[in-house]
């Protein structure tokens, strides 16, 4: 008898024994600590994230919200998570803001500050205006910072247009004529929308132009300087045949009068805020108080977002990124610099000046960390393609490379040891950079699981998630059949921003 069921629940114990076992493992690697968790860029304690949301600054915090599904590693029914910071750097982490409700799951949107109390909610409430799977628009409100949240009763605000897509409302205060303004993604454009409340929105005006062949999403205006005039910045996300293939970002720049955007570009220019796979659904805070326009995206593409291999939580956020135009040859750009308050996690690993380059591959001695800071200042010689390797070792790295026959700057992620999802990453990909002879300015930020590239000061962007296992953590430079110069360099240990379990 015994013998007899030891046969036939036997194999079934031993299927418990090892799922309990591998529990145990999972769990009892400390959160913030999982290999490929990113060590200074957000990310949830664990489970799955997608956008950031409700990006508003108040009373000394900074608040960030986000897509998130609380049961599961992958997407499914959304609430927004909610993290606040001082800094933008350090990130404590808050219950749940809005869960799902008889009108559906609780899709982007943004927070503003009803200083005035026009929705009625009280003086200085915090109100998201949200979209719902439905693809209606829902209002919530919090009088404690954000902390306790109550749903608008005349929710949904906006009812569903014909086209299936309409979503992800970004709401700020207009100065200029006194009243709210929403733009909202409809489709393959962005439409304008005015109130007085909060709660009743007027179609203004639509847009449309750039890169029309996707559903556009998560839209942000807002206004920036350059040479004492106002510009203003339309973002739109983008679903698909982005540069780097999947999902990215695209800008424009023209002028807003409260009504109406008007482009200052052809209808067929496309503006590309970064040329790397992993940029996505980014905007901007509200009120920013130092006058910053500061930036966040998802640091991840729809294309293999649910499938990356990471194993307690899934997702996480660029870093947060000023924004500034500046005037190029092509015209007005938007360039963009990791916020300077990062600084504070640097530890000097060393310098390092006029560095002759000439092999396929020189190694940077002294220089080893997951997570490193580098800014390095390269004179191109006759070199056919060179560069550096970070998250290195003998086997493995992530390539940046310079390639002056197609005058791009791009990052290979093919060279990587790991097995999976990582196969269905695009394996390098570029943004147009013609240096004409120019020094390259490298600024790179390397964590457990990306790498962000800035160039030119912030003119050209690439970020990518690059899933590297440990220990590779070296640093080396190449040049192809000639010599380069580095004719500075500088290198950071960044310390983690989660601080060690008691
Ligand atoms: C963008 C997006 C939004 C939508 C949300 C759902 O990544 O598709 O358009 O509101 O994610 O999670």
């Amino acid at each position: 008898m015994s013998k007899i069921w030891l046969l036939m629940f036997g194999p079934v114990f031993v299927l418990i024994i090892s799922i309990v076992g591998l529990f145990a493992m999972q769990t009892s690697v400390p959160v913030y600590q999982e290999t490929f968790r990113p060590q200074y860029h957000f990310s949830p304690p664990e489970k799955w994230m997608n956008d950031p949301n409700g990006l508003v600054y108040f009373d000394g915090e900074y608040h960030l919200f986000y897509q998130y599904h609380p049961y599961d590693v992958i997407w499914g029914p959304m609430h927004w998570g909610h993290a606040v910071s001082t800094d933008l750097v350090h990130w404590e982490n808050l219950p749940i803001a809005l869960e799902p409700d008889d009108n559906g799951t609780i899709f982007s949107g943004s927070a503003v500050i009803d200083v005035n109390n026009t929705a009625g909610f009280g003086a200085n409430a915090m109100v998201a205006i949200y979209s719902y799977n439905t693809q209606t628009q829902g209002v919530a409100y919090s009088t404690d910072r954000g902390r306790t949240w109550t749903k608008y009763e005349g929710n949904p605000i906006m009812p569903a247009l014909a086209t299936p897509d309409f979503r992800d409302p970004k709401v700020f205060w207009h100065e200029e004529s006194g009243q709210w303004v929403m733009v909202i993604a409809a489709g393959r454009e962005a439409q304008f929308y005015t109130s007085p409340n909060l709660l009743d929105w007027t179609f203004a005006s639509s847009f449309a132009a750039g890169h029309i062949v996707a559903t556009w999403e998560v839209p942000d205006i807002f206004p920036l300087d350059i040479d004492g005039e106002t510009k203003w910045v339309l973002l739109v996300s983008v679903g698909a045949y982005a540069p780097a293939g999947g999902s990215g970002i695209q800008y424009f720049i023209g002028d807003f009068d409260g009504q109406t955007f008007t482009n200052d570009n052809p209808t067929g220019t496309t503006l590309w805020l970064d040329y790397g796979a992993d940029n996505y659904a980014g905007t901007t805070w509200n009120d920013e108080p130092d006058g910053e326009r500061i930036y966040i995206g998802w640091l991840n593409n729809w294309t293999y977002a649910n499938n990356i291999p990471t194993s307690t939580w899934r997702g996480a956020t660029t870093l947060p990124r000023t924004l500034r135009l500046v005037n190029t040859a092509e015209g007005v750009r938007l360039a963009q610099a990791p916020v300077a308050a990062l600084e504070s996690l640097r530890t000097p690993l060393g310098t390092w000046d006029d560095l002759t380059i000439s092999s396929t591959e020189q190694v940077i001695d002294g220089v080893t960390g997951r997570t490193l800071e580098i800014i390095a200042e390269i004179e191109p010689g006759e070199a056919e393609r060179w560069g550096l390797k970070v998250q290195r070792s003998d086997e493995t790295g992530t390539r940046i490379v310079y390639s002056p026959a197609r005058s791009s700057l791009l990052i290979g992620r093919g060279d990587t040891t790991s097995a999976g999802a990582i196969n269905r990453f695009s394996p390098a990909f570029g943004a147009p950079l013609d240096l004409n002879g120019e020094t390259l300015r490298l600024h790179i930020f390397v964590d457990e699981s990306s790498v962000e590239v800035f160039a030119q000061d912030g003119l050209v962007a690439l970020t990518a998630q690059t899933f590297v296992e440990p220990p590779a953590d070296g640093l080396s430079f190449f040049a192809d059949n000639g010599e380069i110069t580095v004719k500075h360099l500088e290198v950071y240990a960044l310390d983690s921003i989660w601080s060690a379990p008691e």
